[in-house]
């Protein structure tokens, strides 16, 4: 029961990861000058950037049919396949850093790409989740530099990714649900974020991105009640103000840090651009609806990845995942991620 409960959480709260946005390796060698190969890659966050931290006990990206575009098989990501921390590696030529619950069973010599402290579910205050959060994942950062695992060297070639895809909301949600009080919350998480990017910061790592929020609005888990049909407005506002203040955040502390070490992924565009595009394939092709995911519960109560009391599947999966945006109710699908990441890449030049 108590199981049942927290992965039923797992599936419905979890959503959230984060994207990079990826420019072409040439374009980042000429942004940094260190992406040669050796660049290490931290990443903290949520569903939308973890590798495989979530408990096997727990969640659902250790179930079929997760993980079947790739690695074939459930391998702990939120998707069909890969997921943008698996981008971001890729535009750095390097491996995907390893989930930090791996490190003491691994090679070390696997520990050279950087380390993934990503746990889906989790936000940067405390989840619905018992897993741990932000912070915590920095504390775990900071105690290997304590220990000497990564050195000052190591970490003035590397850069952080940090997702904050929406968890907080969802868990202020079911635990306020007071709209009213939606503003104050943003600014408290807000600021919870410079803080945890400065920390990151002080610690050495001299580049980091962090995701502004999706169309929340967008989401299956939000469009459902439409039948996917349109994305719903509050909840897309709440995103929006959320990025602006954001935005000034950042711009805040490239100001007193006088650098410009902070930048800001800007998922709710790539998301938008992302639906937009498959919609106008679609209108031609008329197969696709860019907001219906891929893999659902087939009745109430049952979400991708569930099964009954008799191990009976209760969610159906797409024939082409490769044709869609979402692979379930919050997380893109391994498509979804890939056609992010090209909506990223003109804003990323234009960071620099
Ligand atoms: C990669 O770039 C870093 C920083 O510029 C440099 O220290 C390192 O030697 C380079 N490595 C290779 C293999 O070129
Ligand atoms: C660890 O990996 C390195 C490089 O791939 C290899 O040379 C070494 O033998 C490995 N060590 C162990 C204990 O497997
Ligand atoms: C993170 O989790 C720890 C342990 O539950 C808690 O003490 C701390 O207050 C949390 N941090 C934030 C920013 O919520
Ligand atoms: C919601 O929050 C506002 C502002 O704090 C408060 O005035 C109002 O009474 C709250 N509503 C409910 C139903 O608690
Ligand atoms: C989709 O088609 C509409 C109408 O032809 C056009 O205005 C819009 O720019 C297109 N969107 C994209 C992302 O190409």
């Amino acid at each position: 029961m108590e199981k049942q409960t927290l992965s039923s959480l797992f599936s419905l709260l979890f959503l959230f990861l984060l994207p990079l946005a990826f420019t072409g390796v040439q374009g980042i060698k000429e942004l940094y000058g260190v992406y040669n190969g050796t660049a290490k890659l931290f990443v903290f966050g949520d569903s939308y950037a973890d590798t495989g931290n979530s408990p096997v006990s727990l969640a659902g990206s250790w179930k079929q049919p997760y993980g079947v575009t790739f690695p074939g098989k459930p391998a702990g990501r939120f998707s069909d396949g890969r997921v943008l921390t698996d981008y971001i590696a890729l535009f750095l030529r390097i491996r995907s850093p390893i989930p930090y619950k791996w490190r003491k069973y691994v090679n070390k010599s696997k520990l050279r790409y950087g380390m993934n402290f990503a746990y889906g579910g989790t936000g940067v205050f405390n989840t619905l989740v018992d897993q741990p959060n932000m912070t915590l994942q920095i504390d775990f950062f900071q105690k290997l530099i304590q220990q000497k695992v990564y050195t000052k060297q190591d970490l003035d070639s590397s850069i952080a990714f940090v997702s904050v895809a929406g968890n907080d909301y969802s868990t202020f949600n079911a635990k306020i649900g007071n709209q009213t009080e939606v503003p104050a919350f943003t600014k408290s998480l807000v600021n919870q974020i410079s803080i945890n990017l400065k920390r990151i910061h002080d610690l050495g790592v001299k580049k980091i991105a962090v995701t502004g929020l999706e169309p929340l609005g967008c989401l299956p888990d939000q469009t459902f009640a439409s039948s996917f049909q349109q994305c719903s407005e509050t909840p897309n506002l709440v995103s929006k103000f959320h990025n602006q203040l954001l935005i000034q955040e950042v711009q805040k502390l490239n100001l007193e840090k006088k650098t410009s070490a902070f930048f800001i992924l800007d998922l709710y565009s790539a998301f938008t651009s992302a639906i937009s595009n498959l919609k106008n394939y679609t209108e031609q092709s008329k197969s696709v609806n860019p907001l219906q995911p891929c893999c659902v519960g087939t009745s109430e109560g049952f979400s991708c990845g569930r099964v009954n009391e008799k191990g009976e599947k209760k969610y159906s999966v797409c024939k082409n995942p490769e044709e869609s945006i979402f692979w379930d109710l919050v997380h893109p699908s391994q498509n979804g991620w890939h056609s992010v990441y090209l909506n990223l890449q003109s804003s990323l030049h234009q960071f620099y």
